[in-house]
């Protein structure tokens, strides 16, 4: 079968430390537990994709080691289409170090290892996969040309092309914006891409409408506990999250992103298709870990 969303993007070993607090500059810090689960922003929406509904196709590489077979294996039995997920001889598979705290919030560094091999010679080597597709998602945490070439191949072949900005360092270049469909930030993203600080409802509505003076299709801000701001030139629509007990946010905004994706393949509007990756974002802050914190589609069935 045909996959109808295609993910461009990264595969991450996560070495995720709990502590009370996150540790400041030059302070060793006793934690609590640790554990070792997939992740990366891109498996992690290509997972929620498939839990979700969708059928889905990776592209991306992983490293030559341990790491890297659990991270292709992680997503295949998820029955997703893994041609496309490379293995970079001599190189590290991507690590993600993540430590979360008492309150859920978790700070990352991440080493890209094959993710930074990801070249757009090596997604054109796949372009069946994107020529099938109906929804193309990229995020940023694999090299810039590669997103650059993959968002101007989605639009050139008519794709409902995704652009999670994450993780965002500063504006985007300009050229990429009449290539998204939808662009969803979270709060610090759309602070990055716009320079302005976004932190309520009508910070996140005036960095929408920058975004989309630049270009943009439409723009979805995550606002975590305070939902999602929809934006778009007929206006903007808020959505509030429903209330959780959140214990780890991580991958958070990736099942969003895979709910709202596999909404939309299966034929939901966009409100519907929101409102359905927020569920499931919701129910993952729940529980710990990337991947592991993914629900399935039966769980979010009333
Ligand atoms: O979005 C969460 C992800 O960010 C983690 O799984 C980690 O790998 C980093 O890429």
């Amino acid at each position: 079968m045909h996959a109808k969303v295609v993910v461009v993007g990264s595969l991450n070993m996560d070495l995720v430390a709990r502590a009370q607090r996150l540790p400041r500059a030059g302070e060793t810090l006793a934690g609590e537990s640790f554990f070792t689960v997939p992740g990366g922003k891109g498996a992690n929406q290509a997972v929620a994709v498939a839990r979700l509904g969708g059928s889905v196709a990776m592209v991306g590489n992983v490293g030559d080691d341990a790491y890297g077979q659990q991270l292709r294996q992680a997503l295949e039995v998820e029955g997703i289409d893994c041609q496309a997920v490379g293995v970079c001889p001599g190189v590290s598979s991507g690590v993600a170090l993540i430590t979360v705290d008492a309150a859920s919030q978790n700070c990352i560094v991440i080493i890209p290892g094959g993710n930074a091999l990801l070249t757009p010679e090596s997604v054109q080597r796949f372009d069946a996969l994107l020529q099938v597709a109906e929804v193309i998602i990229c995020q940023l945490e694999v090299p810039t040309e590669t997103v650059a070439w993959t968002l101007a191949r989605g639009r050139e072949l008519g794709k409902q092309v995704i652009l999670n900005p994450a993780p965002a360092t500063g504006p985007l270049p300009a050229e990429w914006f009449a290539h998204i469909d939808y662009l969803t930030p979270n709060e610090s993203e759309a602070e990055a891409l716009t320079g302005e600080p976004v932190n309520d409802l009508e910070s996140a509505r005036r960095a929408g409408e920058r975004l989309l003076q630049l270009g943009a299709g439409k723009v979805i801000v995550t606002l975590g506990a305070q939902g999602a701001l929809f934006v778009s030139r007929d206006g903007s629509q808020h959505f509030p999250a429903p209330q959780v007990q959140p214990l780890d946010t991580t991958a958070a905004g990736d099942t969003f992103i895979g709910g709202f994706a596999a909404a939309l393949v299966q034929g939901k509007g966009e409100g519907e298709a929101i409102v359905f990756g927020q569920r499931a974002a919701a129910l993952s802050v729940t529980r710990a870990g990337a991947q592991p914190s993914i629900p399935y589609l039966a769980e979010l069935t009333p």
